[in-house]
């Protein structure tokens, strides 16, 4: 087991760093926390210590039974985690400035540290705060950067703290000591992901469970390996990695006709989509009247299935496709693979809980030509360097 010391600095993020927590004991690993007072105007310390069942370190004095509790912390700690980083916090890290609980025990850690911005975008764009970024990367010190989208002050840009699975997944590569190789520098991967909408009506559609977060997870981990993205995601409500060239699309048709044009010049395709099967032949442009108009008689037409249509045309290149089942996982991944033409069939159980839509975690199984592989319940970061970790062996790089 390793040992996490997370420390939580001011912002509006610090109430991410109770999941970021969470993510890091269901992944096997011990954690402490250690607070700034600005910190606690937005979580209280009680929060955390309920969490991790130890005293949460605030101040540098009077902590029972631990006269130096900062060095006690950096001595225990195998990483150090900043999550939220605030600007300020960045600035006494570039500097060395030990003025507080978090600043002081950061200065005496020699662990590997890992840092996650969270701010404003124009305090994330300063110079002064980029120059920080810059000695402190020079250091050694690993980043999680901040993703673009509406920031809690209302503007919008960089500066939102990133997914919480990539900050967990980035600390638990630090941890294993094996950071991400950058085995798809130069590769360009398809990624679709997402359910799609088949509309009825203006106010109807046919839809499915799908999140996306498969999808997003593995465009995540392809980017910080190296690769560009094209992410055709149908609608779903996540923010797009940081990086991704994002197409969004609707329908199962706009779906196939984005990823069409996104497999052009790319190396692979990995598609996670839960495409739909049917959709209406006729979509009515006004909102169909259930008294007057059978709307237990609308006809459905199967779409194209976009899988086998990339995989036709792939030539050398690597296609992976999913199998969501509820039964007969294996027999019917075996014959996805076959029918459709690809190289992986990433196959997931969704009959159970820890591997349904929605989940954090999946446990997936790898069916190919060479054999059958089952991975046991894991974090989706996880099983989303799995799957890269096979489309770049696919790819011939190593992984
Ligand atoms: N898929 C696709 N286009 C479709 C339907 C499915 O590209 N029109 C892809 C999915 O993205 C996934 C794979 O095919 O990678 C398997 O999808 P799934 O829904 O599990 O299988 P279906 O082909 O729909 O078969 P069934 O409904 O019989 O399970």
């Amino acid at each position: 087991m390793s040992r996490v010391a997370l420390f939580v600095t001011g912002g509006v993020a610090a109430y991410k760093a109770c999941e970021v927590l969470r993510g890091l004991q269901r992944a096997g690993h011990e954690v402490r926390v250690a607070m700034t007072d600005d910190a606690q105007r937005f979580v209280g310390t009680t929060t955390f210590e309920a969490l991790t069942h130890s005293p949460v370190l605030s101040s540098l004095y009077g902590l029972d039974g631990d006269p130096i509790p900062h060095i006690s912390l950096s001595e225990w700690a195998s990483l150090a985690l900043v999550c939220p980083a605030t600007g300020n916090v960045m600035a006494k890290m570039a500097a060395g400035i030990a003025d507080d609980a978090v600043s002081t025990t950061l200065l005496a850690c020699d662990c590997p540290t890992l840092v996650a911005p969270a701010m404003n975008v124009r305090m994330w764009l300063h110079p002064a705060t980029q120059a920080n970024v810059t000695t402190l990367a020079g250091r050694g010190v690993s980043f999680v950067m901040p993703d673009s989208g509406l920031l809690a002050c209302g503007d919008a840009g960089q500066g939102k703290l990133a997914d919480v699975g990539r900050i967990v997944e980035e600390a638990c590569a630090l941890l294993s000591g094996s950071p991400r190789p950058r085995d798809l520098a130069g590769r360009t991967l398809l990624v679709n992901a997402g359910p799609t909408h088949e509309a009825i009506d203006p106010v109807r559609f046919i839809a499915n469970a799908s999140t996306g977060k498969m999808g997003y997870a593995i465009a995540a981990e392809a980017i910080a390996r190296g690769a560009v993205v094209r992410l055709v995601s149908g609608p779903v409500s996540l923010d797009a990695p940081t990086g991704a060239e994002l197409v969004r699309v609707v329908s199962a048709a706009d779906m196939l006709d984005a990823c069409l044009a996104a497999f052009d010049g790319a190396d692979a395709a990995v598609c996670t989509a839960a495409v739909a099967d049917y959709t209406p032949r006729h979509a009515s442009r006004h909102k169909l009247k259930k008294s007057v108009e059978r709307l237990d008689a609308i006809e459905l037409v199967e779409t194209t299935d976009i899988l086998a249509t990339l995989s036709a045309r792939k030539g050398d290149r690597v296609v992976v496709g999913f199998a969501a089942e509820t039964d007969d996982v294996i027999p019917y991944a075996r014959a996805k693979l076959a029918r459709k033409g690809c190289d992986l069939i990433v196959a997931n159980d969704v009959s159970r809980p820890d591997s349904t839509f929605g989940a954090d975690t999946s446990r997936v199984a790898f069916v190919s030509a060479g054999g059958v592989e089952e991975l046991g319940t894991l974090p989706l970061p996880q099983v989303a360097r799995e799957v890269v970790d096979r489309v770049a062996m696919l790819l011939g790089g190593s992984s």
